[in-house]
């Protein structure tokens, strides 16, 4: 290889790698330039918009008939946390909106949890469950490292869904709600049970008040069912993933090594996760800043603009998270759906357990729009706008 063109291989090597190193910040940093990644991901959600345009659509043909939602009976509230940690009620309320988290007793699982909303969800929807052709349990913390989805579809008596589960941590739900609705969109089956169902509980570190104070533990549940109707459905959705900021939010594998009695001496490592790890500042500034982009993507994907939106439901991570995002979409904050109050953080099962609950309490009618997004870890982020039924 002749000088200068050695010279020019050591340039382009250390300016991609400089370039991948400041990715994540440049994408939460809206004065900067957009970020690499993101320029990519925009590029192919406007090439997917023009697709769909091309077919004369631009949703996928599913939508919602029915909710549940189930929360363990028993509340942690923030003055029982301040016994025992360095935090008060004062300092949490007015940073989140949170005042108290359900959690789970040891004797209680979080299979029960999702079987209970699943079984609410089918009720209100009227289909019964022989009907389902799929179930994704959204979740990061399933009772068993396998999954939860089989031990829900045999406790519901779904004997003929294929179940499994689909990990994106808080954004879980939102993406489980896609996949479903192109399974519903493409045909392949009729009815869907998507759940999202989280135990953060079991892997907060209770020592820890950065993230011990936020999360609870739930389950909430949709039937979704294919439809002919242009009028209803998912109407557009936009989904993103940066894996460059995941440091800010994680839950390690950090098994203990062992030496095996092999004749090599072979070693493993065996059985570990860490606690829950977050740096709340950053995932602040990154929800804050992808989440007005992602709804207005997803509203330009279903040919609508914030003025058709009638309820904003996020991820219940933080109130003023929510407010933030509210004011950048220029949207009113009582169009804010939230519970944040009574059951903090739920992870995956945060957006349905909110819907659930506007749905009982006659807050979202026939033919309202939600805007719904969801963000969390890997780093991940994504936004669908529905009509509800
Ligand atoms: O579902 C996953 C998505 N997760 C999220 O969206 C979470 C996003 N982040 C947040 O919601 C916020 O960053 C938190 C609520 C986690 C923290 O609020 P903050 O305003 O960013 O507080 P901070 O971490 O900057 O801490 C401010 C101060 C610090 O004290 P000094 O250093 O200023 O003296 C902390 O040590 O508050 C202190 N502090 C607390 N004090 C009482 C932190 N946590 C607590 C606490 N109680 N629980």
């Amino acid at each position: 290889m002749n000088l200068p063109l050695l010279l020019f291989n050591c340039f382009v090597i250390l300016f991609v790698g400089k370039t991948n190193a400041f990715r994540f910040l440049s994408t939460i940093d809206k004065r900067t330039s957009r970020s690499e990644s993101t320029f990519r991901n925009s590029k192919s959600s406007v090439t997917m918009s023009r697709a769909n345009a091309a077919q004369g659509k631009s949703f996928l043909n599913a939508r919602i008939i029915g909710s549940g939602a189930n929360t363990p009976p028993n509340t942690l509230s923030n003055d029982d946390l301040a016994t025992f940690m360095d935090t008060s009620d004062e300092w949490i309320f007015p940073r989140t909106g949170i005042r108290r988290r359900h959690i789970l007793e040891p004797n209680q699982s979080l299979v029960d949890l999702e079987v209970e909303a699943a079984k609410q969800a089918l009720e209100q929807s009227g289909i019964s469950p022989d009907k389902l052709g799929i179930i994704i349990v959204c979740t990061s913390t399933p009772d068993e490292m396998f999954g939860d989805a089989g031990a829900v579809a045999l406790r519901i008596g779904a004997s003929n869904a294929v179940a499994y589960d689909l990990t994106a941590a808080c954004s879980g739900f939102l993406f489980g709600l896609v996949t479903a609705g192109q399974f519903l969109n493409s045909g392949s089956y009729s009815h869907a049970l998507v759940i999202g169902g989280d135990a953060l509980s079991r892997w907060t570190n209770w020592n820890d008040r950065n993230t011990a104070i936020l999360f609870g533990d739930g389950a909430g549940a949709i039937v979704m069912e294919a439809c002919e109707n242009n009028e209803s459905g998912i109407l557009g959705f936009a989904m993103h993933t940066d894996g460059n900021g995941r440091e800010h939010l994680s839950m390690k594998y950090s098994g203990e090594e062992v030496t095996l009695k092999s004749s090599k001496g072979h070693k493993i490592t065996s059985q570990k996760y860490d606690f829950m790890y977050m740096t709340g500042s950053e995932i602040y500034k990154f929800a804050t800043t992808v989440v007005p982009d992602v709804i207005n993507e997803a509203l330009q994907n279903a040919g609508m603009t914030i003025a058709d939106v009638d309820f904003l439901l996020l991820h219940q991570a933080n109130i003023r998270i929510m407010d933030s995002v509210a004011k950048k979409l220029k949207l009113p904050l009582d169009k804010i759906l939230q519970n944040l109050d009574e059951h903090g953080n739920t992870s995956a099962a945060s957006i349905p357990i909110a819907l659930e609950q506007a749905v009982r309490e006659g807050k979202v009618k026939k033919g309202d729009v939600i805007a719904c997004a969801g963000f969390g870890a890997g780093l991940s982020w994504g936004a669908a706008i529905i009509r509800w039924e």
